[in-house]
This record gives C-alpha cells, sequence and structure tokens, in this order.
C-alpha cells in the first residue's frame, strides 16, 4: 500500500476477531516502529507484545486494580475489566524510556514513542491488520507497569490492541488542516 494511501485510509477498529497474528506480521509491524524519528539516536521506545494467556493475566491486573480503586462495584464490573485485554489476540503496549543521559529530555522520547506507535498503526493497517490505540486508567496504573516490567514513573504510551478487523467501517471522514494551520510567510 502507498504511504498516503495508508495515512488517509487507517483508522481505529474497536472490533476484533480471535485469530492469532502470526508472530512474523507482528515481528512486521514492531520493525515498522522502530524505524520512527528519535533525537539522540537513543530509540526511546519499549515494545512489550502479549498474545494469548499473557493478555488473561494482564486482565487479571487490570481488575484488581479496579478493585483497589473502587472496592464496592458489581461483580461485572471487574469481570468486564478483566477481559478487555482479550478484545484482541494481540496487545503490543508502546512505552517511553526515561532520560538516561543529561542530553535526553523526557517530552522528546515521549514523542519519539509515539511516532513509532503511529509507524506502528500504518504498518499493520498496510498488511492487513486492524488496530486501536487506547490508553485509559491503565496506562498510568504503578501496579499494570509493574506487571509488564516497566518503572511506575516510565510514560506508557499506548496499548495498541491488534488483530484483524470484525467489521466493515466506511472510509474515515475526518476534518483537515486547514482550521489548525497559520502560514507565516513574511
Ligand atoms: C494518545 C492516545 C490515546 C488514546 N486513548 C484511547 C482510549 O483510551 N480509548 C479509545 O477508545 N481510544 C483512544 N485513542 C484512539 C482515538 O480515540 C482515535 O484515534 C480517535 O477516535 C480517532 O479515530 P481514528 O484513529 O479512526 O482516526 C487514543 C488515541 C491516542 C493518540
Amino acid at each position: 500500500m502507498e504511504t498516503l494511501e495508508a495515512i488517509f485510509s487507517r483508522q481505529s477498529v474497536n472490533k476484533l476477531r480471535p485469530d492469532p497474528v502470526p508472530r512474523a506480521l507482528l515481528e512486521q509491524v514492531l520493525a515498522a516502529a522502530a524505524q520512527a524519528p528519535n533525537h539522540y539516536r537513543v530509540r526511546p521506545w519499549r515494545f512489550i507484545v502479549l498474545t494469548d494467556a499473557a493478555r488473561e493475566r494482564l486482565g487479571e491486573v487490570f481488575a484488581a486494580s479496579l478493585r483497589a480503586r473502587q472496592p464496592d462495584l458489581p461483580a461485572a464490573a471487574y469481570e468486564k475489566e478483566r477481559r478487555k485485554p482479550l478484545r484482541a489476540p494481540a496487545l503490543i503496549v508502546v512505552a517511553a524510556a526515561k532520560p538516561a543521559s543529561p542530553r535526553e529530555i523526557l517530552e522528546e522520547n515521549i514523542a519519539a514513542a509515539a511516532a513509532a506507535t503511529q509507524n506502528l498503526l500504518l504498518a499493520a493497517h498496510a498488511l492487513g491488520l486492524a488496530a486501536k490505540w487506547r490508553t485509559g486508567t491503565a496506562a498510568s496504573d504503578p501496579a499494570v507497569k509493574a506487571f509488564l516490567g516497566l518503572e511506575a514513573d516510565q510514560p506508557l504510551v499506548a496499548f495498541i490492541y491488534l488483530g484483524y478487523a470484525d467489521v466493515s467501517l466506511p472510509p474515515p471522514n475526518r476534518p483537515d488542516h486547514t482550521d489548525r494551520t497559520t502560514w507565516m510567510t513574511a
């Protein structure tokens, strides 16, 4: 798929089939993610791929966290939380690395990790996969980060829910750039 076509036709897909994503495709989208620009070439992205039972373990952490935050919810609420990672056959968590030297800037590392995330989404789309970028409470939850091997203050940029679309969506219809653009020519 041509680059501009991928950019303009990509869209978030919520409903995914349970069919597993072949490891070779996951490796391809990760390789594409790692081509993103980044200052000082520190490659400040970290990817954690969860498939199969790892998604169930993440769901247990989601549910336990919700229970710790809000202990009086009906059981169905915890069950819904537990099942969230099962909405996709593969999840790719994208985190940013904290600065490892004085010249690195946290915001730049987050920006680079976000650029890697968009590369990942576009590559997935070009390869016939469907995806959804999610964050939510889980993205700032220390228990979730600990489960994923991240530090409590390490930015978690995205949970990418990845799989094959289970819906047929009309083409995206997004506003263009004009009301967000200022031209300065003198
Ligand atoms: C930083 C970031 C966080 C997001 N978090 C969520 C989220 O928690 N839940 C969700 O449904 N969508 C989330 N999204 C996806 C956006 O809702 C989605 O991209 C937007 O609706 C536009 O749809 P499109 O991707 O089809 O253009 C997030 C997107 C970004 C960039």
